[in-house]
């Protein structure tokens, strides 16, 4: 008999716990540097299309998994399909996944961390730009200092897993969630006051449609899995906590577009600063710490602002990376037997052995010539080996799942029941079935070199 399991205790709860585990260091992060790599407008408009044509439906179809399963990823789908061995390591790949993204996010939280410390000591105040901007390539090379604060990262995320305290953590990311949103607003407005602000505008919402590519798509879809936290069976383990009568399609579109809502607003709050300063839209997976220290360097009261930002930066990378770890020490606990310490101890140290490459990736002391090798640092090899393959790949077998080898009266129940939504089950379903495991595998192909465009003519 499996014991019974919690559940939120409220609706609202909820959302906050997964909007809070989702919105994280992918908008803040990574949407603004995938963006300006590629290109701007033509970008966000795929990304957008992903997560409404493919992220959501496959977001609502997780939860629904979960809470009909009443289990982890692994468990889930073992349970659902009799134990089969193949949808079995789907969840594995998911857990993988995590771990994978775990393992970098440290370092980012880290290099958050240490913003902090430079924001209180007035490290921006009198800079010019080009001084503001090394000072994160001079943080990047200092290998002992990132593997400091990816260890430091680490192990306040494992202080937070080990004795289960995740729910404490709940009453603070009201607090945060809405402080972060305050302080996106306000920098944004300030950003679109710039003199350049135009053209960052331009940059980040016209799409150029010559500039479409298979490849940028597939990494649109990789942002949007990533972002929503797709595609490693975390929405699985969340909707298992779902109460029978929770409204799940409702909760996907919430959370779905909030999700868009940010990203929008980081962006109109970056590109500005971007085309203001005259600075490259290119910056790589610095660019967060390259470009808004400048704009703090010219605001008054820039200690202040600057260190709430950072303050709040670290906070939703912890939010995310506690049920990143959760995850994993999760079904190690359900499916081993492992105690809650064990499980955290050994997975929190794993993830900190595995980041070192990854911290110590511009400094070289460590894979001096891996970027010779594969033309991107270790870093982002994995960053993007997970978002551009393992997320959109399990999604695509989560979709496959959903639409082709689950009971239509089981799925049915599940997704109806609490919503009145239940009308949108037929294109659900049809999007399941259809449109997300034709979309990814099409962008797959593409990407792996075969030219699809050829395929419709
Ligand atoms: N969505 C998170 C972010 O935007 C990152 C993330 C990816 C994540 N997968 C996850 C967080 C799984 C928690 C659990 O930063």
């Amino acid at each position: 008999m499996q014991k019974a399991r919690e559940h939120w205790s409220s609706h609202l709860g909820f959302i906050l716990v997964a909007a809070g585990s989702a919105i994280g260091l992918g908008v803040l992060w990574k949407f603004p540097y995938v963006t300006g790599e590629n290109g701007g407008g033509l970008f966000v408009l795929a990304y957008i299309a992903c997560t409404l044509l493919i992220g959501i439906p496959v977001f609502i179809g997780e939860l629904v998994i979960g809470r009909n399963a009443q289990r982890g990823a692994v468990g889930s789908f073992a349970h659902l399909s009799h134990n089969n061995t193949f949808w079995k390591s789907v969840g594995w790949l998911g857990v993988l996944a995590s771990f994978l993204i775990m393992s970098y996010y440290s370092v980012l939280g880290g290099w958050g961390m240490n913003y902090i410390l430079m924001s209180l000591s007035h490290f921006w105040q009198g800079k010019s730009i080009p001084e503001i901007r090394d000072a994160f390539d001079v943080l990047a090379s200092s290998g002992d200092i990132t593997l400091f604060w990816h260890f430091a990262f680490t192990a306040l995320t494992v202080a937070v897993v080990l004795p289960g305290i995740r729910h404490g953590i709940e009453f603070w990311s009201r607090f945060m969630t809405s402080g972060l949103f305050i302080i996106l607003v306000a920098l944004m407005i300030y950003s679109l006051t710039l003199p350049g602000a135009a053209e960052g505008i331009k940059f980040f919402l016209y799409p150029d449609f010559s500039k479409l590519t298979a490849s940028g798509i597939l990494q649109a879809l990789g942002l949007s899995f990533f972002t929503l936290s797709l595609g490693q069976g975390v929405m699985i383990t969340y909707g298992s906590y779902m109460r029978p009568h929770d409204d799940i399609p409702r909760t996907g579109l919430i959370i779905g577009s909030s999700i868009i809502l940010i990203s929008l607003m980081v962006g109109l709050m970056t590109f500005p600063i971007i085309f203001s300063f005259n600075l490259p839209p290119q910056g790589g997976p610095g660019l967060v710490f390259k470009t808004l220290p400048v704009l703090f360097s010219q605001l008054p009261g820039s200690l202040l602002i600057s260190t709430t930002f950072f303050v709040l930066f670290v906070f939703t990378a912890l939010t995310s990376a506690i049920a990143l770890v959760e995850v994993v020490v999760a079904n190690f606990i359900d499916l081993f037997g492992w105690t809650r310490k064990k499980a955290a101890l050994i997975v929190g140290s794993a993830c900190f052995i595995f980041g070192i490459p990854s911290a110590l990736s511009i400094s070289g002391p460590l894979f001096a010539n891996w970027s010779q090798i594969y033309g991107k640092t270790f870093f982002k090899t994995i960053d993007d080996l997970v978002t551009d393959w393992f997320l959109p790949v399990c999604g695509f077998l989560t979709a496959l799942y959903i639409g082709w080898f689950w009971e239509k009266e089981k799925a049915y129940e599940e997704y109806a029941s609490g919503t009145r939504l239940g009308f949108l089950f037929k294109p659900w379903m049809f999007f399941m079935k259809w449109i997300a495991p034709t979309a990814i595998f099409l962008i797959i192909l593409s990407k792996s070199g075969v030219n699809v465009d050829a395929l419709f003519k």
